[in-house]
């Protein structure tokens, strides 16, 4: 028997079966039967809001809740699965309820109830779980650049612009940079999951019920904080969907950029870190090959995760209401970023825990690239010489140094003097990376005190979220 036969939810106005090909095509079993346990948490819900709207017994409410509590025993332990008759998961679900409980009794829960208000509600839910997961996985990320940040503490390296050598940072400033927006990710979850936990369940196939059931009583038990305002929005929208796999694509895109540095900070010409071997891979012909692959696959994934948001963005452009078919559409893109993700951060998250620092070579690049003139040009504004002319007067500092090889600090005082009389010698006080990272103080500056603030200010992020 295919979907839409006898044993299917619609079949009795429809002369014959369905095509095997239109069976084909709308199956979505073999995807949404990860829903399963949400579908069964939503039936057991609606069954007490059937009863409480006196539909139901209390015996058939507690006969009905016994056997939905064994259908998920039997999902649980795969002695119920979905068959390849099944359309959807709330067919199949809908056929283990009246295997155990009968059609008499069974075919009392549909009442109320629409696959459109279901499956919007069943989103919902699992991506809420989903959500508390890939938290967990961005605080343990965090705590890990944390951890790195205070370990290297003190370290200077070249700050880039342009991705040429700008000004010099404290490598614990740059790894704290990373840091950041993962914490704003996970803002953006929890804001995310004021607008997730609405329950759409009561909505009816798009215009409400008739049949007086509580949806607050139903939102409860499903652990939502409310329900939504219009059964068509409820049924026809996925906006909450949507943002989901934004932000889910956020997460790799920051790990992308990350990843980018670490495969060229592990280059030869670099030379700024080491792989752990547990975390990097060889080559099948080249035996001297040590390669950063979860740097690479992060970046790789990151333009997958796009391709999830921007894939069903797509499916809601232009889609009228309410619910249309185009809506099955919406799982298999977050499914595969949630999958991603969860695959992907733990890797990562080891990659970086275990990278070694090559800070003999971090520092002696520090100052290179001449990555001390804006502290010479500052020292001139400290000397009342307006900014216009301290960028002049350095940039033909600079130049000198490149036409005679020299670097900033080996100019002799009388070239110094040439160039111009504000650039007394004691303009090599700042001529340090030490003193130029210690002059940095200034908020959100790469100085040190600066930098131990934000390692605490994570940590309390961090342990106020684990809480
Ligand atoms: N499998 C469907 C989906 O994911 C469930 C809702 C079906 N609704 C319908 N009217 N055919 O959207």
């Amino acid at each position: 028997m295919s979907a839409g036969g006898a044993n299917s939810l619609w079949g009795s106005r429809f002369e014959g079966g369905p095509s095997d090909a239109l069976a084909a095509l709308s199956r979505s079993v073999h995807f949404d039967w990860r829903l399963a346990k949400y579908d069964i948490a939503g039936s057991l819900a609606h069954i007490k809001a059937l009863f409480q709207a006196g539909y139901l017994t209390t015996a058939e409410l507690d006969s009905l809740t016994r056997n939905l509590e064994e259908l998920l025993r039997r999902v649980e332990n795969g002695s119920f699965a979905a068959k390849e008759t099944d359309e959807d998961v709330h067919g199949a679900l809908e056929r283990g309820l009246i295997e155990i409980s009968g059609p008499e009794l069974g075919g009392k829960i549909r009442a109320g109830r629409s696959r459109n208000d279901q499956i919007a509600t069943l989103i919902r839910m699992y991506l809420l779980d989903q959500s508390n997961v890939i938290e967990q996985l961005l605080l343990e990320y965090i705590e890990v650049l944390t951890n790195s940040a205070e370990e290297n503490m003190g370290v200077a390296m070249p700050g880039r612009t342009h991705f040429q050598h700008a000004q010099p940072v404290l490598l614990s400033h740059h790894l704290l940079a990373h840091a950041w927006p993962v914490a704003r990710d996970i803002e953006r979850l929890h804001d995310w999951r004021k607008r997730a936990s609405l329950s759409p369940y009561g909505a009816g196939a798009l215009a409400g019920s008739t049949l007086g059931l509580d949806p607050n009583l139903v939102a409860a038990e499903l652990g939502l904080s409310g329900v939504t305002q219009n059964s068509m929005d409820a049924t026809a929208s996925r906006d909450v969907v949507a943002e989901f796999a934004f932000i889910a694509s956020l997460v790799a895109i920051n790990l992308s950029r990350f990843a980018e540095e670490i495969i060229i900070w592990a280059s030869a010409e670099f030379d700024y870190i080491k792989l752990s071997d547990a975390f990097s891979t060889g080559s099948s012909i080249m035996p001297q090959k040590k390669n950063p692959d979860i740097a690479e696959l992060a970046r790789g994934k990151a333009g997958r995760l796009i391709g999830d948001l921007t894939g069903l963005l797509a499916t809601l452009k232009g889609l009228p209401l309410s619910y249309n078919r185009d809506l099955q559409e919406d799982k298999e893109p977050v499914f595969d970023a949630v999958d991603t993700l969860t695959v992907l951060l733990p890797a990562f998250t080891g990659m970086v825990a275990t990278l070694e620092y090559n800070k003999n070579r971090l520092e002696l690049l520090a100052p290179a690239g001449f990555s001390l003139a804006t502290d010479v040009a500052e020292w001139l504004v400290k000397q009342k010489v307006p900014f216009r002319d301290a960028h002049e007067i350095t940039g033909k500092l600079v130049s000198y140094c490149e036409r005679n090889n020299l670097e900033l600090h080996q100019v002799p005082d009388v070239e110094l003097a040439e160039i111009s009389p504000k650039l007394t010698p004691e303009v090599r006080q700042v001529l340090s990376v030490d003193g130029s990272i210690r002059s940095r103080v200034g908020a959100g500056g790469t100085a040190l005190p600066r930098v131990i603030e934000q390692i605490s200010a994570l940590r309390k992020l961090v342990a106020k979220k684990e809480a």
